[in-house]
């Protein structure tokens, strides 16, 4: 090793070593310490109620406490997005897309002669309360599994009753 090259490792180390103690100093001016909570928060719902978790797993809000004040106009024109497969009026017209609704509540399910039924809307039993229908208008491939019901539901609460209690005049 030459004299220079001997300066030059010589100067390096020097740096080295004030640049840690640089470092070592500082944490005694300073000394680092871990936050005891996080430094932000991200509010998560976890109480259940967020409406994604609501819809997936508790089911439709109840209505019964709705339907004395349920609007009957508005539950007419709710109906006008059932019309393509089912005919609401007292001629009771069966279509091959869906049964007569004609005085529905209250009755069985699935009980109309000459409409063929899918077997698990037959099988599942029961009448067409209005908690029944509550359900079932909500989402009926959740209320009823395998029911052939295309339709994807009515989210609002009122709208259901107001459609549930428009169905109740008709009888
Ligand atoms: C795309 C066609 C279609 C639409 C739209 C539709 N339904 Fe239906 N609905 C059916 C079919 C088909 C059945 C029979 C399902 C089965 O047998 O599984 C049915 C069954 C029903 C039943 C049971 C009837 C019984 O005799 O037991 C009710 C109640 C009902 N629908 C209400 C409604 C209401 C209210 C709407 C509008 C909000 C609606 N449906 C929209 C096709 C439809």
């Amino acid at each position: 090793m030459t004299m220079e090259t001997n300066k030059i490792f010589a100067a390096v180390l020097v740096a080295g070593i004030i640049a840690m103690l640089g470092g070592f100093m500082a944490d005694l001016v300073m000394p680092p310490r871990s936050l005891d909570e996080p430094a932000y928060h991200i509010d998560v719902p976890d109480d259940g109620t967020g409406p994604a978790v609501a819809a997936a797993d508790t089911g439709p809000e109840p209505i019964e406490h709705l339907m004395a004040e349920a609007d009957i106009d508005r539950g007419r024109r709710v109906s006008r997005s059932c019309l393509a497969c089912h005919s609401f009026d007292q001629s009771r017209e069966i279509r091959p897309q869906g049964p007569p609704l004609w005085g529905v509540v209250g009755k069985p399910l699935a009980s109309i002669d000459g409409f063929t039924y899918s077997s698990a809307l037959q099988e599942e039993g029961g009448t067409w309360t209005v908690e029944k229908l509550n359900e079932y208008l909500w989402n009926p491939r959740r209320a009823i599994p395998g029911n052939r019901m295309n339709y994807r539901g009515i989210r609002s609460p009122e709208d259901r009753a107001a459609l549930i209690a428009y169905m109740k005049t008709m009888q």
